[in-house]
């Protein structure tokens, strides 16, 4: 079965064609970070615009790179939500279009279903059940996952999403969008234990998560440098802000592992990315004995690729979707 998987949830037009024995045959993703640099963040109205202009020859570059052309192709899968409205709207109208035409079935996928099996991307895949830990520019949730289809919630930020608060970081200093790259870079010359940022535990064995008070601090501590008339340590500061972000992650993901009896952990989503984090788990999970699988950093970010493993196990469970699917900017059940 050849899957053509479509993501159109953000700031990324991405079209990925896969086997159903999980071998990727293309992967495009077109970002369009330089487009909302200019505003410090992504614009809804011109991501819709963007991802209009851009749909078609991703696509068609997908085909081209996977050497095969659209009557090759088993089945549609697109992004559903959660999402831009707007944009989300440009991938489910190009797949019901091509349904139509060339009566390929079709599914709409969840954005975090995609997160979360993003790791059978990796050369090293985990075995179910796992915890999975999902960061992203608009989730940080941690999630007991039964099956590819089977996704319990455990927990979830109650305010800004860990990508959403290294984003804000990084406008405050003054620092390109997205921001976690901008400042994981930057935390590399610095020194984490330089200021010591509050971590938000919550209540005990709550596995939830907040980071707005964390923003708050940081932006107090610049503010008062500032008034001061003292240069800013940016690299500490950078570092420091990211170790109380990776603390906090790490340590509530670790702690899920341990008390659903899970041996496997899991980290997505776009901070997954981040080199300190990656590490910082890798010790942990080591210490407490549990097995760490994470997606290769390029399909941490968002991905088509992650859209047509999701497609592929609702499909085989639940089969097509009918074209009066729409699509929704938060999740019914995966928030
Ligand atoms: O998964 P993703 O591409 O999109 C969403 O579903 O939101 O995640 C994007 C988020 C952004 O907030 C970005 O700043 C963050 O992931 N991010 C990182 C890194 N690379 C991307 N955060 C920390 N360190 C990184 N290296
Ligand atoms: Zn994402």
């Amino acid at each position: 079965m050849l899957i053509l998987g479509i993501e159109s949830s953000c700031d990324e037009t991405a079209a990925a064609i896969m086997r159903d024995d999980n071998r990727l045959l293309a992967n495009v993703v077109d970002s369009q970070i330089a487009v909302h640099a200019e505003y410090g963040g992504v614009v809804p109205e011109i991501a819709s615009r963007k991802h209009l202009e851009n749909i078609y020859p991703v696509v068609s570059k997908a085909l081209a790179d996977a050497r095969v052309c659209l009557d090759d192709i088993d089945l549609l899968a697109v992004t559903v939500g959660p999402g831009l409205v707007g944009s989300l709207l440009v991938g489910l109208n190009f797949v019901k279009a091509l349904t139509l035409i060339k009566k390929i079935p079709f599914v709409g996928v969840d954005h975090m279903a995609g997160h979360l099996l993003s790791v059978f991307l990796s050369k090293e895949p985990p075995q179910f059940p796992f915890v999975a830990l999902i960061a992203s520019g608009g989730h940080s949730s941690i999630f007991h996952v039964v099956n590819h289809t089977d996704f319990r919630l455990m927990g979830r930020t109650r305010d800004d999403a860990a990508g959403e608060a290294f984003d804000k970081v990084a406008k405050l200093l003054g620092l390109p969008y997205p921001g976690g790259p901008a400042i994981g870079k930057l935390a590399e010359s610095g020194d984490a234990g330089a200021i010591a940022f509050p971590r938000s535990w919550l209540a005990k064995g709550s596995y939830d998560f907040s980071f707005s008070g964390l923003k708050t601090s940081v932006a107090n501590h610049i503010h008062q440098l500032r008034a001061d008339n003292t240069p800013l340590p940016v690299a500490d500061i950078c570092a420091s802000f990211q170790e109380a972000v990776v603390d906090v992650l790490s340590a509530k993901t670790i702690q899920a592992g341990v008390d659903t009896g899970c041996r496997n952990i899991v980290v997505a989503g776009g901070v997954a990315a981040n080199s300190r984090l990656r590490h910082a788990m890798r010790d942990a999970s080591d210490k407490a004995g549990l097995s760490l699988a994470m997606p290769p950093v390029s399909f941490c970010t968002d991905n088509a690729a992650m859209i047509c493993l999701a497609a592929f196990h609702h499909y085989r469970l639940h089969g097509s979707d009918a074209l009066d699917l729409d699509v929704y900017s938060r999740s019914p059940h995966l928030m």
